[in-house]
C-alpha cells in the first residue's frame, strides 16, 4: 500500500452526530469525498433531510436518521439502523454541540449548565461509548473523534459552560482513549477554531469582525475546506499511532492569550 492511500476511507462508514450543522455537514462532505458511507444523526429533521437529499439523492452512500444524542434509545436506534443499512460502523464523529448562553458567570443559569453539558459532553460519551461496544462485538479497528474548541483551552469572556464543557471533552477523550487502546479503538478529537461557516462569517462580517480578527494570530477564519487534512487523518489508518490526541486547527488561536474584561 502506498502511504498516501492510509488517508483513503473507501469501504469504510462513519458515523457524524449534529451533521446538519454548519460544521457538521462540511465534515460529512469531506468523510465522503474520502469515500466513506456516511449516517447522519441529527435532531433536526427538516435540515438533515435537506442535506442527504442535496449529497446523496439515491441514497444509496448516506443514511439520514433523527436523534437526540441525549437519549440513550436514539442513540441504540442509531446504531442499529447503521448497522442494518451497511453492516458495520468504524469511525464515530460527535459533532452535535450547543453554544449555550452569551452570558457574563452572574447571569449563567443552572439550566444552561444542563443544556450544554448534556449534549457537549455527556452524549459525546454515551454515543461513544455504545459505539465502542458495537465496534468491539463486530472486531472493527474503530476510530471516535471528539469535537472540541479552541475554548477547550483558551478562556474567553461570557462562555463560562461552553469552554468548560469543552475542556471537559477534550479531557473525555485522553481517558476513553486509555481504556479503549485494548480493544484496538482509538479515540482523539479535533480542535477547531474560528470556521467559515455562515455563523461565523456573519459574526467576522460584523461590528466586532475586526476585533475578532485581530486575536487570531493568522489573521483569519479557516475555510472548511482547511480542516480536510486533519480530520482525515484522525478517521483514517493514517494516524494509526494515535489516540488521545487533541488537534488543534486554530490558525493559533487557543495559544494567543485571554480576553480580560474591561
Ligand atoms: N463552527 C465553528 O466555527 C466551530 C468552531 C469550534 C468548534 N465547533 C464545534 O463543532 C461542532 C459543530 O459545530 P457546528 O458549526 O456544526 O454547529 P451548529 O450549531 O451549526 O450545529 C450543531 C448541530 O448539532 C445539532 N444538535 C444540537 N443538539 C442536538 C441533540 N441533542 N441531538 C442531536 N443533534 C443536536 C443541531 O441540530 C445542529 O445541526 C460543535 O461541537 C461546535 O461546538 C464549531
Amino acid at each position: 500500500m502506498k502511504w498516501i492511500d492510509q488517508f483513503s476511507l473507501e469501504k469504510q462508514v462513519a458515523i457524524v452526530t449534529g451533521a446538519a450543522g454548519g460544521l457538521g455537514s462540511e465534515l460529512v462532505k469531506i468523510l465522503m469525498e474520502a469515500g466513506a458511507d456516511v449516517v447522519l444523526a441529527d435532531s433536526d429533521e427538516i435540515r438533515l433531510n435537506g442535506l442527504a437529499q442535496e449529497l446523496d439523492p439515491s441514497g444509496q452512500r448516506l443514511l439520514a436518521q433523527k436523534c437526540d444524542v441525549t437519549k440513550e434509545r436514539d442513540i441504540l436506534s442509531l446504531i442499529d439502523r447503521a448497522h442494518q443499512k451497511f453492516g458495520k460502523i468504524d469511525i464515530l464523529v460527535n459533532s452535535a454541540g450547543v453554544l449555550g448562553p452569551d452570558a457574563a458567570w452572574s447571569n449563567v443559569l443552572e439550566s444552561d449548565w444542563d443544556g450544554v453539558l448534556d449534549v457537549n459532553v455527556k452524549a459525546s460519551w454515551m454515543a461513544a461509548t455504545h459505539v465502542s461496544k458495537y465496534m468491539i462485538t463486530n472486531h472493527l479497528a474503530g476510530r471516535i473523534i471528539n469535537i472540541s474548541s479552541s475554548l477547550g483551552l483558551r478562556s474567553q469572556l461570557k462562555r463560562i459552560p461552553y469552554a468548560t464543557s469543552k475542556a471537559a471533552v477534550e479531557h473525555l477523550t485522553r481517558n476513553l482513549a486509555m481504556e479503549l487502546i485494548q480493544h484496538n479503538i482509538r479515540v482523539n478529537c479535533l480542535a477547531p477554531g474560528w470556521i467559515n461557516t455562515n455563523m461565523v462569517k456573519s459574526v467576522l462580517q460584523g461590528e466586532e469582525g475586526e476585533k475578532w480578527r485581530a486575536s487570531i494570530p493568522m489573521r483569519r477564519a479557516a475555510e472548511p475546506s482547511e480542516l480536510a487534512g486533519p480530520l482525515l487523518l484522525l478517521a483514517s489508518h493514517a494516524s494509526s499511532y494515535m489516540t488521545g490526541t487533541i488537534l488543534r486547527v486554530d490558525g493559533g488561536y487557543a495559544y494567543c492569550g485571554i480576553e480580560l474584561p474591561e
